[in-house]
C-alpha cells in the first residue's frame, strides 16, 4: 500500500493538470492510493524577514505536513514561461526552509500537460533540478508529458480520453511504485 500525495500546479478550476490529477487513480497499480495536497495558493510570497518574525504560516505547515506524511508525491503542472509556475515554486521555497525539510529522501515522480508542443517539458527538467536541490529522490522514466492537452481531454467534462497517454500514465505509475518500495523501504 503507498500513499501518493499529488500537487497540481495549476490554481485554475479547468486545469488540464488538475484533470491529469483526477484521471490518476483509475490507472494506478493496486494499493496506490493518491491524497490531493492542501491548498498552497494563498502562501505569500516567501521573505526571509517575515519568517523571522511570524515563522512559518499554517498553510506551510499543513503543506509540509502532508508531504511527510505521503510514501511519495506526484507533481502534476503546467509550464510558465518556459519554466515552472510562480505559487509552485514559492510553495516549494516556503517547505525548503524547515528544518525537518519534507522533500528530503522524498521519492517524487513528475508529470506536465500544456497545450503546446512540448508539453511542459522544459518545467520538468527546472522542478527536477529545483527538487533535487532539496534532497528529493525523482524518480526518472517513463516520463508523462501531455502535448496539445485540449485535444486529450473532453471538452466538457475535462475527462482523459487519449489512449495513448493513458497507457503512457499506467506505465509510470507501476513504475513509481516500484520506485516508493525500492528507495523508501516500502
Ligand atoms: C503565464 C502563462 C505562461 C505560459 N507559458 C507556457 C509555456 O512556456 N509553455 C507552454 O507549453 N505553455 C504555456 N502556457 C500555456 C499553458 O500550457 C496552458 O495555459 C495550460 O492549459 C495551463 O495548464 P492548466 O490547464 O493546468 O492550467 C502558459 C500559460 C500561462 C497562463
Amino acid at each position: 500500500m503507498s500513499n501518493v500525495l499529488t500537487i497540481c500546479g495549476s490554481l485554475r478550476k479547468t486545469s488540464y493538470n488538475a484533470a491529469l490529477v483526477r484521471a490518476l487513480p483509475a490507472l494506478a497499480p493496486e494499493g496506490m492510493i493518491f491524497i490531493a495536497a492542501p491548498p498552497y495558493g494563498t502562501m505569500p510570497h516567501y521573505n526571509h524577514d517575515d519568517q523571522d518574525a511570524t515563522g512559518f504560516p499554517a498553510s506551510v505547515t499543513a503543506f509540509a505536513d502532508a508531504i511527510r506524511a505521503a510514501d511519495g508525491v506526484i507533481i502534476a503542472s503546467p509550464e510558465y514561461n518556459w519554466t515552472i509556475p510562480g505559487a509552485l515554486k514559492n510553495a516549494i521555497d516556503w517547505v525548503s526552509r524547515m528544518k525537518d525539510q519534507p522533500f528530503r529522501d522524498k521519492p517524487v515522480a513528475l508529470q506536465s500537460a500544456s497545450g503546446a508542443l512540448l508539453g511542459g517539458s522544459r518545467m520538468q527538467y527546472h522542478l527536477r533540478q529545483c527538487l533535487i536541490s532539496v534532497d528529493a529522490l525523482l524518480f526518472g522514466r517513463p516520463e508523462v508529458i501531455v502535448t496539445f492537452a485540449p485535444q486529450k481531454f473532453e471538452e466538457k467534462t475535462l475527462e482523459l480520453k487519449d489512449q495513448t497517454t493513458k497507457d503512457m500514465i499506467k506505465l509510470q505509475l507501476d513504475g513509481f511504485g516500484k520506485f516508493i518500495k525500492k528507495v523508501g523501504g516500502k
